[in-house]
Parts: structure tokens; C-alpha cells; sequence
């Protein structure tokens, strides 16, 4: 019996959780809108953001899982990658009150918990189970691109990544060249859907083995539109929902071909998508119809658990408790965390 209180706070989401014996009681998430003037995350000013959030998001965790803090068994925080000053107080508050509580301390690899929040049981799907190992994960975020043999829990080999910009950098880049705002990737996802995804021809990288390039992309977006400006102005205005559609299409061949190229090396049927961008519904539903010509079964994460959460940290905290994987007050965040 377990229950674990989970915090969050890599980029720009403070985040807790409450789950206990692996089952989600809690997971509230508080998004900083103060980046959105920016174009982009402001490191100062998200650390400064999660010290406001951190504890009435907690206390709203507590409260919606009907647990008291006298009942938590354990706390597992974000300890990277990720921006290092709103680690820093997700670790902070973590340590001390584990400390004023005398309960042990957990740290997760952010990267890692996307992935295990597969592990998360479904209220809403009846039919939900967790994949079986060993799966496939492609992790689509807004700082990694990984394509992940997942043998255990914590034994996870990424075997292809992205040699400059993430998908979910891909999107955000495009929004900004398309003057929309941050972050871009759920914008043109919604404009996509009224689009034509063969409107425009974007290039597809021929990078080998399982690694991914999307900066070439990026690139020949920002021409393309330049170009079309030249000869008319209002060409954005009139061409949003094509181009986005268009956009959004080539990054998902871009993923895909990569996974589907792993899957065969590698022998594995099992494939999940994990991170940010897996809240993508162009990309879900090519990932569902790739796995119906292809024999998959296919794991999508619940849109709660997709962009950063505690659930996911929660859940790999539980399973790092079952294993007594604890670690003591020395303990630092790093911006820079390998599996
Ligand atoms: O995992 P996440 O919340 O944070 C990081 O760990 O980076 O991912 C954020 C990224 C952003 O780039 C955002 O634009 C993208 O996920 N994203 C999406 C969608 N929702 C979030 N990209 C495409 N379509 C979406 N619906
Ligand atoms: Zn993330």
C-alpha cells in the first residue's frame, strides 16, 4: 500500500499528483500564461511562476484526492532534464517535505514518466490495459524527439533522436513563422483540421538509421512563405488551414516512416506514443491507421497524461517505491539527464 504525492515542475507547467497503490486520485495542472507575450518559455520567469503555483497546486491536489498529507508514504519530483531554476523549486519543495514528514524521497527522469504514464490506469476507457514489454515508444515533445525500446520500467534503450529540433520545437518554430501564438503545436493542429495536407510539398529529411532532423524543415518553411508573401500579401491569411495541414502532415511522415522502419528491425508490434506532441490528432489517427495495415496494437496516451503532468511522475514514483528506489537530501536537479 502506497500512496504518493508526485510534483512536476520542468518547463512551464506546476504540476501535482496524488496516486495511490498506481491508481490516479489527483493530477492538477497549472499552465503559465505569462510565457505567451514572449513567443517562448522565459526561464526566469517560469521559476518565479512555479514558486506562486507550487503549493496551492498542491493543496488543489490533496484536497481533489481526498487524501491528507499525513497520509502520503512518499513524494516523487521531476529531477530533469528540463530548465534548471523550475526544477529547482519542484526539488526544493519535494526535499523538505519529505523531510518535515520523515518519508522517503523519489527522483523520476521526466523523459522516462512520459513513457510510463502507459502504466496509468484509464477511467474512461473500459478496454485500457498497459502495453506489454518490450514496446516501442516514439517521445514527442517540445525539447525531445526519442524513438525508445522499453524493456522494463527502468530499462529503456533510445535508439534514435533528433540531431537539432524536437517535433514539438517543429511546431512552435512554424507557428511563430505562421504569427501565431505560443505554444503553436495545439494552434495548427486545430487550423489542420480544415486543411488540405497535400496542398504544399515540404521536404522529408533522408537522415539515416532512427534519428530525425526537422531544422532543414523549419527552414524551408519560412522561403516557402516569404516567397508566397512577395507575390501576395495576404497569402498567410488565406492559406492557414492548407499550410498548417500541409506542415503538420510532413512531421508526421517524419515520425512515422521512423517508427515503422524500428518496428520491423526490431520485431516489436507493440508501439505507444508518449510526450507533448502525442496530443496531436493528426498524428494519433496515422498512427491508429499505420497499426491497422501494419498488426500493431497501439498505445495513446489519455490527453491529460500527453503534455507535462504529475501523473506521470506519480506513476513512476510508484513503481520506484515498489522497488524501494529512494534517494537522500544531497540530491540536485540536472538540466541535462540521460535515462
Ligand atoms: O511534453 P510537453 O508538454 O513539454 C515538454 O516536455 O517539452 O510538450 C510540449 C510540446 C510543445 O512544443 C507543444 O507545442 C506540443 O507539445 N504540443 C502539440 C500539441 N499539444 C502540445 N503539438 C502538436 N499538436 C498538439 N495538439
Ligand atoms: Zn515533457
Amino acid at each position: 500500500m502506497a500512496t504518493i504525492l508526485a510534483i512536476e515542475s520542468s518547463c512551464d507547467e506546476t504540476s501535482a499528483a496524488v496516486c495511490k497503490d498506481g491508481k490516479m486520485l489527483s493530477n492538477i495542472i497549472a499552465t503559465q500564461q505569462v510565457h505567451q507575450k514572449y513567443g517562448g518559455v522565459v526561464p526566469e520567469l517560469a521559476s518565479r511562476a512555479h514558486q506562486q503555483h507550487i503549493i496551492p497546486v498542491v493543496e488543489e491536489a490533496l484536497c481533489s484526492a481526498k487524501v491528507n498529507k499525513k497520509e502520503i508514504d512518499a513524494v516523487a519530483f521531476t529531477r530533469g532534464p528540463g530548465l534548471l531554476g523550475s526544477l529547482l523549486v519542484g526539488t526544493s519543495f519535494a526535499k523538505a517535505f519529505t523531510l518535515a514528514r520523515n518519508i522517503p524521497l523519489i527522483e523520476v527522469n521526466h523523459m522516462q514518466a512520459h513513457i510510463l504514464a502507459h502504466f496509468i490506469p484509464s477511467d474512461k476507457d473500459p478496454e485500457w490495459t498497459a502495453p506489454e514489454f518490450p514496446f516501442l515508444c516514439l517521445t514527442v515533445s517540445g525539447g525531445h524527439t526519442q524513438v525508445v525500446i522499453v524493456k522494463d520500467y527502468f530499462d529503456m534503450e533510445i535508439i534514435g533522436q533528433t540531431m537539432d529540433d524536437a517535433a514539438g520545437e517543429a511546431f512552435d518554430k512554424t507557428a511563430k513563422i505562421l504569427d501565431l501564438p505560443y505554444p503553436g503545436g495545439p494552434l495548427i493542429d486545430k487550423y489542420a483540421k480544415e486543411g488540405n495536407p497535400n496542398a504544399f510539398q515540404f521536404p522529408e529529411p533522408q537522415i539515416p538509421g532512427f534519428d530525425f532532423s526537422f531544422s532543414g524543415l523549419k527552414t524551408s518553411i519560412l522561403y516557402f512563405v516569404r516567397d508566397k508573401q512577395k507575390i501576395d500579401p495576404e497569402f498567410l491569411q488565406k492559406n492557414m488551414a492548407d499550410i498548417c495541414a500541409s506542415v503538420q502532415h510532413r512531421i508526421i511522415t517524419i515520425l512515422l516512416g521512423k517508427v515503422k522502419k524500428a518496428a520491423k528491425q526490431y520485431g516489436i508490434k507493440s508501439i505507444a506514443i508518449a510526450g507533448g506532441v502525442s496530443a496531436n490528432s493528426g498524428l494519433r489517427s496515422a498512427l491508429r491507421e499505420m497499426a491497422e495495415k501494419q498488426g500493431w496494437k497501439v498505445f495513446i496516451p489519455e490527453f491529460q497524461y500527453c503534455t507535462d503532468n504529475a501523473g506521470m511522475i506519480a506513476i513512476a514514483g510508484y513503481y520506484k517505491f515498489l522497488n524501494k528506489d529512494f534517494v537522500g537530501q544531497d540530491i540536485a536537479p540536472l538540466a541535462r539527464m540521460p535515462f
